[in-house]
C-alpha cells in the first residue's frame, strides 16, 4: 500500500519510522518531512493545507492512505474534502472529520461536549465580546490562579494562567476587545484552576471500537522543574508511573468511554487518534483539553512502544474493523529527550550543521526541525525542537540514563536540552 504521512516533526517521524517496519507497505512519502523521514520514505515539498496539491500528489501516486499529522489540516477540513470528493472518496484518511476535530478545534465546543456526556473537567462558561462585562464578573467568582482559554486554535498559547484578578482581567479583554490571538480569540473560556499532574492519554478508534495506547508524560516548559516558558514539549516519557490500572480503569470508565458513546450519539463518526490532556487529582482524572491526533514529543515515546503493526491497526481505523485487530505493547519504559535550539522558544538560529547522530548506539533518533542540505548533503536544523533521543529502559530511570548518554554525543551550535525529565514521577 502506498502511504502519505502529512507533517514535518518528530511526531511524524516516529510514525513513519514505525510503518516502515509494516510488510504491508510498498511506498511512502511524507509532506513535507524532515531529514529523518526522508531516509525512510520521499519526502513531498508540499504544505499541509495545500490541499488541491495534496490531491493531485494522491491520485498521481496511487496513495490509498493518508496519515495527518498535525491538528490544522484537520480542523480546515481535510477529511471531509477527501470524503466529498469523487476521485479521493474511496482513499482513506487517518485523522477525524472537521466536525470532530472540533473537540480540538474550538475549547468551548469541547466543554460543551463534556458536559453534555457528564466528562469530568473544570467547570466554565464561554463569553463573548457583547457579554464581556458578565465574564469579568464571572472571573471574580474564582480564587487565583485564573485560566483564561482563547477558543480557537492558537499554535498552543491560547490558554493564558494569571496570577493575579488585574492581570485576568486585562488579558481577557485583551483576548475579546482587541483580538489578541484573532478571530481564535473572538470567543474566550474562563474555567477553574485545576491543581494536580498532567498525563496524556491515546486512543486509536475507528468511531464505534478503540484501542487505549501507552500512557505518557510531557515537558512543557523550557527550564527545569517546569519552569519558563512554555514549549512545544522537550520530551516525554512512557508509561506514566502514578498511571497505573486503577487509575487508567476510571480513564477508560469516565472519559474513554462517554467519550466514544458521546460521539456516536451526535452522529460524528470518528476515525483516527484521540489525544486525552488529562490531569490527575487526588487519583481522579480530569480532562483538560481534547487534541484531535497524537501528541508531540509523546509519539516518540508511545510509537516505538507499540509492537504491533501500525500500518494494520491504521486500516482497522479505516474499514472499521480495528475490534479484529490485535494491540501489542511493550512492557518497558521510554524516554525521549528533546535537543532545541537555543533561544527557543523565543527565536532562534537555523541552519546549524548537527553531528554525531552516526555514533548513537542504543537510542532511536527522531527528527523534527532537521533538513539536508542539498550541496552538501550535512544535516542542518531547522527549527526550534530539533530532535528527539528515545530510549528503552526496564526503568524509567535507565530508559532516561541511555537516552541522556547519547544527548551528549550529538552536537549543534546552541543545543539545549532539559536535564530533569522524570524527577517529578520517580517514585
Ligand atoms: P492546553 O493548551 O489546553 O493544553 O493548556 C495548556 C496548559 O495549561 C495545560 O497543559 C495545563 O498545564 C494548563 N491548563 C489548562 N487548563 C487548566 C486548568 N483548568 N487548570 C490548570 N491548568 C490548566
Ligand atoms: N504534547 C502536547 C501536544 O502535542 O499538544
Amino acid at each position: 500500500m502506498n502511504i502519505l504521512i502529512l507533517g514535518a516533526g518528530g511526531r511524524e517521524h516516529a510514525i513513519a519510522w514505525k510503518l516502515a517496519q509494516s510488510p504491508s507497505l510498498t511506498n511512502l512519502y511524507i509532506a513535507p518531512g524532515n531529514a529523518g523521514t526522508a531516509l525512510l520514505g520521499k519526502n513531498i515539498p508540499l504544505s499541509v493545507s495545500d490541499f488541491e496539491g495534496i490531491k493531485k500528489f494522491v491520485i498521481e501516486n496511487n496513495i490509498r492512505m493518508v496519515i495527518v499529522g498535525p491538528e490544522v489540516p484537520l480542523v480546515d477540513g481535510i477529511h471531509d474534502f477527501f470524503h466529498k470528493d469523487k476521485q479521493l472518496k474511496n482513499i482513506s484518511v487517518i485523522g477525524p472529520v472537521k466536525k470532530a476535530a472540533m473537540l480540538e478545534g474550538s475549547k468551548d465546543f469541547a466543554k460543551n461536549f463534556m458536559q453534555r456526556h457528564k466528562i469530568p473537567t473544570a467547570s466554565y462558561k464561554t463569553f463573548e465580546k457583547s457579554n464581556l462585562h458578565e465574564g469579568l464578573s464571572f472571573l471574580k467568582k474564582f480564587k487565583p490562579p485564573y485560566v483564561l482559554k482563547a477558543d480557537g486554535l492558537a499554535a498552543g498559547k491560547g490558554v493564558i494562567i494569571c496570577e493575579s484578578i488585574s492581570d485576568a482581567e486585562n488579558e481577557f479583554k485583551a483576548m475579546l476587545e482587541d483580538a489578541k490571538f484573532g478571530d481564535a480569540s473572538r470567543k474566550v473560556v474562563i474555567e477553574e484552576f485545576l491543581k494536580g499532574i498532567e498525563l496524556s492519554v491515546f486512543v486509536l478508534t475507528d468511531g464505534s471500537s478503540y484501542k487505549i495506547l501507552p500512557s505518557a508524560k510531557d515537558y512543557k516548559r523550557i527550564g527545569e522543574r517546569d519552569t519558563g516558558l512554555n514549549t512545544g514539549g522537550m520530551g516525554s516519557i512512557s508509561p506514566v508511573p502514578f498511571a497505573d490500572n486503577e487509575f487508567m480503569q476510571k480513564v477508560e470508565e469516565q472519559i474513554i468511554k462517554p467519550t466514544i458513546n458521546g460521539l456516536n450519539s451526535e452522529g460524528i463518526k470518528y476515525k483516527g487518534f484521540i489525544f486525552f490532556g488529562l490531569i490527575n487529582i487526588n487519583g481522579n482524572p480530569y480532562v483538560i483539553e481534547y487534541n484531535a491526533r497524537m501528541g508531540d514529543p509523546e509519539a516518540e515515546s508511545v510509537i516505538p512502544r507499540i509492537k504491533s503493526d501500525l500500518l494494520d491497526l491504521f486500516v482497522g481505523v479505516a474499514d472499521g474493523s480495528l475490534k479484529d485487530k490485535n494491540l501489542e505493547i511493550d512492557n518497558r519504559y521510554t524516554a525521549a529527550i528533546m535537543l532545541v535550539s537555543k533561544g527557543y522558544p523565543g527565536s532562534y538560529e537555523k541552519g546549524k550543521e548537527i553531528t554525531g547522530i552516526d555514533k548513537i548506539t542504543g537510542s532511536i533518533i527522531f527528527h523534527a526541525g532537521t533538513k539536508v542540505d542539498e550541496d552538501s548533503e550535512k544535516i542542518l536544523t531547522n527549527g526550534g525542537r530539533v530532535l528527539a533521543v528515545t530510549s528503552f529502559g526496564d526503568t524509567m530511570e535507565e530508559a532516561l540514563k541511555i537516552s541522556y548518554k547519547n544527548a551528549e554525543l550529538i552536537n549543534f551550535e546552541g543545543k539545549f536540552y532539559r536535564k530533569d525529565l522524570g524527577k517529578d514521577i520517580m517514585q
